[in-house]
């Protein structure tokens, strides 16, 4: 076992963070805590990208000044990251001076390696991206392939990299140490880029005020990724002695950088999403080859979160908020989702209906009814313990050795999702097993026999195992179930895989539920009520209430209107929108559904029926008669089984509606603009 040092992207704060971000996040929290499990002395980086145009135009769009908007996003970050239990020993901002150091330093050794000159700088720019293209990687339009809007053609003079000078040092490292860039589809586009021949990059930016200052070229800022990346480095104290004369460290944080980065056996492991691969995969390695630095051991480049088959990200307008999940089902669920329901490193598609489905029938039905069953059987039979007799031979123990096996390879691969499938399997074979020995029936007749006690403490004994491999993805609920189980406090090794752990006779709390079933049905109406919907849209994407209100239950279609670069729209964009003044005809409640209304509204001699989600707080027969505005030109969305031709607009006071009417009677159908 040795040093593992794990990070994640440094995020950008003009944003709220979304599933895409806290995806990262979570899975490097898993691998953290697993290597720690594992016998490891585990370093584990997150952070904040606070540099840059699009920081400074977010700002500015806020009437802030930037760092105050940073230290805003950052304050959310700090709470995510709590909530969700992530064990990060250290977070990195790209404005703390220990960083400036850091990148002054590399910088230096760069520029002492002779890899530095000046030159015109021209070409396709996309600014969401902070980064030029060629003609070729753009298409018909010049859109950039990552954000598919249009780039801007950029003029100036900036310091350049010679990044051409390391096509043959970078295909060398792929071929000799090809784990460099995992998965290997990645490695092979990785590959192929560079072999297509390197153009030198432009690593400053002239004239940008927010970014570190590039020194010894007066009016030159540091380019974003060149500043992002080292952050990898500077958190551990890289330039931290500030001597200029080759990275001596100061003593404390330096200990770190000589530890986890110019030590050979340590292994230093980027988790990133595949849209920064060459960024960590071609330009990283590239850095500090010049500047004669070690390399990452690993960049394991995850797929995108999808809805409605385009990634989830504020300019698709299909952002999934992870906070109104994690209220719902709390912060493990949340996990553990994420970690069952994608291929890491492939792409998956995230749905309302799909996490409803894989809660219900992996941790209440699974997992949680598995617990509570035994533990009442086993209450009821020894008197409020454990089973005194342990067993060691029988189908569940040679399925709880199959598993251990397959979970830790699965683990160590990276491929968490067939690690939770194989506790799975182990649940699902003591489950069998248990139906098959039908304890329930013997106690009746037996009592709290050998036998009995055998049986129960087999199913136990797995659950307990299951419990262990689940820790390092459900580090708040785990320990739960092995406190409800008799099992005491969570285990520090992954020893604790083996069979035999469960104490005889141990005290057996009475069973808590700890995974309580939602209804599916109910949950997505509330899931799908608008006010619902755009509440968590808003607050993900900072966005006032109204605006994201409108571009909310349209989700995909909403996305391909054509939003300028900083969000704003203009008025033929904002036309597009039908909003209507409509009479309340008649109105009732959904079946089934706390949260919605069925109405019918007269829309100037056209009858629609409307659902809204506003049955909290409004009385159905309080409404008829009176006026509501409605976008009226909406595509029609099912709501529990009721259509609903349109949406009624509501302020969201603090998640409640408020419905919106004119300030006097108007002819029913008038428009509103
Ligand atoms: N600031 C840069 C990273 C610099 S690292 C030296 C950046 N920040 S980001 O906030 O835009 O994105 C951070 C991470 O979130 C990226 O790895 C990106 O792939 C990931 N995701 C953003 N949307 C995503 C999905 N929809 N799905 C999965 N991850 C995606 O890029």
């Amino acid at each position: 076992m040795g040093d593992f040092y794990v990070t994640t992207p440094i995020y950008y704060v003009n944003d709220l963070p979304h599933i895409g971000h806290v995806y990262t996040t979570l899975v490097a929290d898993t691998v953290a805590r697993y290597r720690r499990l594992a016998g490891d002395d585990v370093y584990f980086l997150t952070g904040t990208d606070e540099h840059g145009q699009n920081i400074e135009r977010a700002a500015r769009e806020r009437g802030v000044a930037p760092i105050e908007l940073a230290d805003r996003v950052v304050g959310r970050y700090h709470e995510l990251w709590a909530e969700h239990g992530v064990s990060h020993d250290d977070f990195i901002r790209t404005t703390e001076p220990r960083h400036r150091a850091g990148v002054e330093e590399m910088v230096r050794r760069i520029e002492a390696a002779g890899d530095f000159y000046v030159a015109a700088h021209e070409g396709w720019y996309c600014p969401a991206c902070e980064t030029f293209y060629t003609e070729k990687e753009l298409d018909a339009d010049r859109r950039c392939p990552v954000h598919e809007r249009p780039t801007e053609w950029k003029s100036e003079e900036n310091v350049f990299f010679r990044l051409s000078r390391y096509q043959g040092p970078l295909l060398a490292l792929y071929a000799r140490r090809p784990e460099i860039v995992r998965p290997e589809t990645r490695l092979n586009e990785v590959r192929a880029f560079v072999e297509g021949g390197l153009k030198d990059l432009s690593v400053s930016r002239a004239g940008l005020e927010w970014g570190i200052p590039f020194p010894g070229r007066p009016g030159q800022t540091v380019y974003v990724w060149l500043d992002a990346l080292t952050n990898y480095v500077s958190a551990l104290g890289f330039g931290a002695g500030g001597d200029g004369g080759g990275g001596e460290a100061a003593a404390g944080d330096g200990e770190l950088y000589r530890r986890l980065w110019a030590a050979e056996d340590a292994t230093r492991v980027h988790l990133i999403g595949k849209d920064i691969l060459r960024f960590h995969a071609v330009y990283w390695p590239a850095f500090l080859l010049s500047a004669g630095l070690p390399l990452p051991t690993t960049v394991w480049a995850h797929g995108w979160w999808l809805r409605d088959r385009k990634k989830v990200s504020k300019s698709s307008r299909n952002l999934v908020d992870p906070e109104p999940l994690a209220r719902r089902f709390g912060t493990d669920a949340v996990r553990y989702f994420l970690l069952r329901d994608m291929v890491f490193g492939q792409d998956a598609s995230f749905s309302d209906e799909a996490f409803v489905d894989r809660y219900n029938a992996d941790l209440a039905n699974g997992l949680g009814n598995t617990v509570s069953r035994l533990v009442t059987l086993s209450r009821k039979a020894f008197d409020g313990t454990t089973p005194p007799v342990p067993c060691d031979d029988n189908p569940v123990m040679a399925a709880a050795a199959e598993c251990a096996a397959e979970y830790r390879e699965a683990m160590d691969a990276y491929a968490f999702q067939r690690a939770i499938a194989a506790l799975s399997r182990l649940l699902d074979a003591a489950n069998q097993y248990l139906v098959e020995r039908e304890p329930w029936k013997r106690i009746q007749e037996e009592g709290g026999s050998a036998a009995v006690s055998r049986v129960l403490w087999n199913c136990l004994e797995a659950v307990r195992i299951v419990a262990v491999g689940l820790l390092p993805a459900m580090p708040k609920t785990a320990p739960r179930v092995l406190a409800a189980i008799g099992a005491g406090a969570p285990p520090a090794t992954l020893d604790a895989l083996a069979w035999g752990g469960l104490a005889n006779g141990a005290p057996l709390p009475e069973p808590e539920p700890i995974f309580p079933r939602i209804a599916k049905d109910e949950y997505l109406a509330d899931a799908a009520a608008p006010a619902n919907a755009a509440e968590a849209a808003g607050a993900a994407a900072g966005t006032a209430t109204a605006e994201a209100e409108t571009g909310t239950q349209t989700a995909g279609d909403a996305g391909a209107s054509e939003e300028s670069e900083d969000g704003m729209i203009d008025i033929d964009q904002f036309f597009q929108t039908e909003l209507k003044v409509a009479t309340v005809t008649a109105a009732e409640r959904v079946p089934k559904s706390s949260k919605l209304l069925r109405l019918e509204v007269d829309l100037g001699g056209e009858p629609r029926q409307l659902v809204a989600g506003i049955a909290k707080e409004y009385e159905p027969e309080s409404l008829v008669g009176r006026q509501v505005v409605v976008v009226a030109n909406l595509q029609p969305a099912t709501l529990m089984g009721v259509e609903s031709q349109g949406m009624v607009l509501a302020a969201s006071v603090d998640g409640a509606p408020v419905l919106l009417h004119p300030e006097k009677p108007v002819p029913a159908g008038t428009r509103v603009r």
